[in-house]
């Protein structure tokens, strides 16, 4: 994939006019091809995200004994082996940078007795894996070979038989709470997760789609799912909605870009995703929501996005899991507005395809604009401009490089990232978009 290096920048622009689809939601898509993976029979997906991650997700499904099409008419088929039915893959499974494949697919294999070794980029490699292991081992995984630290590369072998467990994660992460709930799918009895606080629920929409017995009840600021085991799962249509985590980078450009007009086609809503609208419009940012439809058991909403004047807020601790990749570019929309954004609760930035809480700083100082960081926290002081100039390093990361860019568009100065290839991970045609809307890069 991603071979070769693409360094870009993106130039101060006139306004950022039109009305785009951004691609469909990486953590829908990802879901889609396992889950049909998982089901006997033919699961259709229409408007899967093409990103690379995704690709890696589809290829492992394949190397698992699915057979996984794409049409001319860009309609995906997966035709299914039934939960507890994965064949033995004769190579390593490569998820190249994504987490979420890489630990969705963790929890799908625990449930067939073959043995997988997981690898990935110099990114993957330096997540922790440890925290999905663990509850996995606990329904009767083994690990046979791991990185030091808990990391990639990784082999596990899938008991014979499977226990279901009750199970609190540490972390508030849906990648662990999907991970437990999927190997829970071949496990007899109930399987438990209690989340402390809520996170993305798309895996528990999904499993109730395709027919699983799945409850979800409120459980103080969380919730308390249970999985009723070995199902029969049913093939669906899968519609998948745009990404809202894509759809934030056009959107923030909007705002900071003076006399911008954008609409948002059918972009998710889900209220566990929606956390940087909450936030932007308490800085004052004109969203309009034009029309709210539902697509594939989700919520989505057309967006109409004006440019104007933003003011800094704080944003509480409690708000990062319906917004955790959207900080970076939150932090973009930060630099342009008047006075200190603070942003509470940020520890889980450490752990993604870079450390995020140090590379969106990083992006920022290179630019002119001050930052601190005070243990998980993230202060931006903003002066309703930036000065621009900065060479961004992105490392390995498809986030930090179109937050950069987007940054770009609005500053004084061009900002430059080293290398915008990992864009294809998530929003593939992301500088095409961008363009079209009259953003300056090249
Ligand atoms: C995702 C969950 C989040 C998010 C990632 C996608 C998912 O990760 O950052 O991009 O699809 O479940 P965590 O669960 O590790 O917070």
């Amino acid at each position: 994939m991603t071979e070769a290096v693409q360094p870009l920048t993106a130039r101060r622009s006139g306004p950022i006019i039109g009305r785009v689809r951004v691609p469909g939601d990486k953590s829908i898509s990802h879901r889609a091809l396992i889950l049909g993976a998982m089901t006997v029979g033919e699961t259709v997906i229409t408007g899967l995200l093409e990103g690379e991650d995704v690709h890696r997700t589809a290829a492992a499904m394949r190397a698992l004994g699915a057979r996984v099409t794409r049409g001319e008419d860009g309609v995906w088929r997966v035709r299914g082996v039934g939960v507890g039915g994965f064949a033995e893959p004769a190579a390593p499974l490569d998820f190249g940078n994504s987490g979420t494949g890489c630990r969705l697919a963790m929890g799908a294999v625990t449930g067939s007795p073959v043995t997988v070794t997981f690898d990935g980029d110099a990114s993957l490699r330096s997540r922790p894996m440890a925290r999905v292991l663990d509850p996995l081992s606990r329904m009767g995984l083994r690990t046979l070979d791991v990185a030091e630290n808990g990391r990639l590369p990784l082999t596990v072998k899938g008991p014979a038989e499977l226990y279901p467990i009750d199970y609190e994660p540490p972390v508030a992460s849906a990648q662990l709470k999907s991970a437990v709930l999927l190997a829970g799918l071949a496990a007899p009895g109930e399987t438990t997760v209690t989340e402390a606080e809520a996170t993305r629920d798309h895996t528990e929409r999904m499993l109730k789609a395709f027919g699983a017995k799945i409850t979800v009840k409120p459980h103080g600021e969380g919730r308390r799912i249970t999985l009723h085991g070995q199902p029969e799962l049913e093939p669906v249509h899968v519609q998948v909605p745009a990404d809202p985590s894509s759809a934030a980078f056009p959107l923030v450009a909007a705002l900071i870009v003076p006399g911008s007009e954008l609409i948002l086609e059918a972009v998710m809503t889900n209220p566990l995703r929606t956390g940087l609208l909450a936030t932007l419009r308490e800085m004052g940012a004109s969203i309009e929501t034009l029309a709210v439809n539902a697509d594939g058991g989700e919520e989505i909403a057309e967006l109409r996005i004006k440019a104007g004047p933003l003011k800094g807020v704080e944003v509480p601790a409690a708000r990062a899991p319906s917004m955790i990749d959207e900080y970076p570019v939150l932090a973009v929309a930060a630099a342009f507005a008047e006075g200190q954004t603070v942003m509470r609760g940020l520890s889980e930035l450490r752990v993604k395809e870079s450390d995020r809480l140090e590379a969106t700083a990083a992006m920022l100082r290179a630019n002119g604009i001050a930052v601190d960081i005070e243990g998980d926290d993230m202060i931006v002081t903003g002066a309703g401009h930036a000065a621009g100039g900065g060479m961004v390093t992105t490392h390995m990361d498809h986030r930090i490089a179109m937050s950069a860019l987007v940054m770009g568009l609005g500053s004084e100065q061009p900002v430059a990232v080293d290398d915008a290839a990992f864009i294809a991970t998530s929003f593939p045609g992301f500088t095409g978009l961008m363009r079209s809307l009259g953003a300056d890069l090249g």
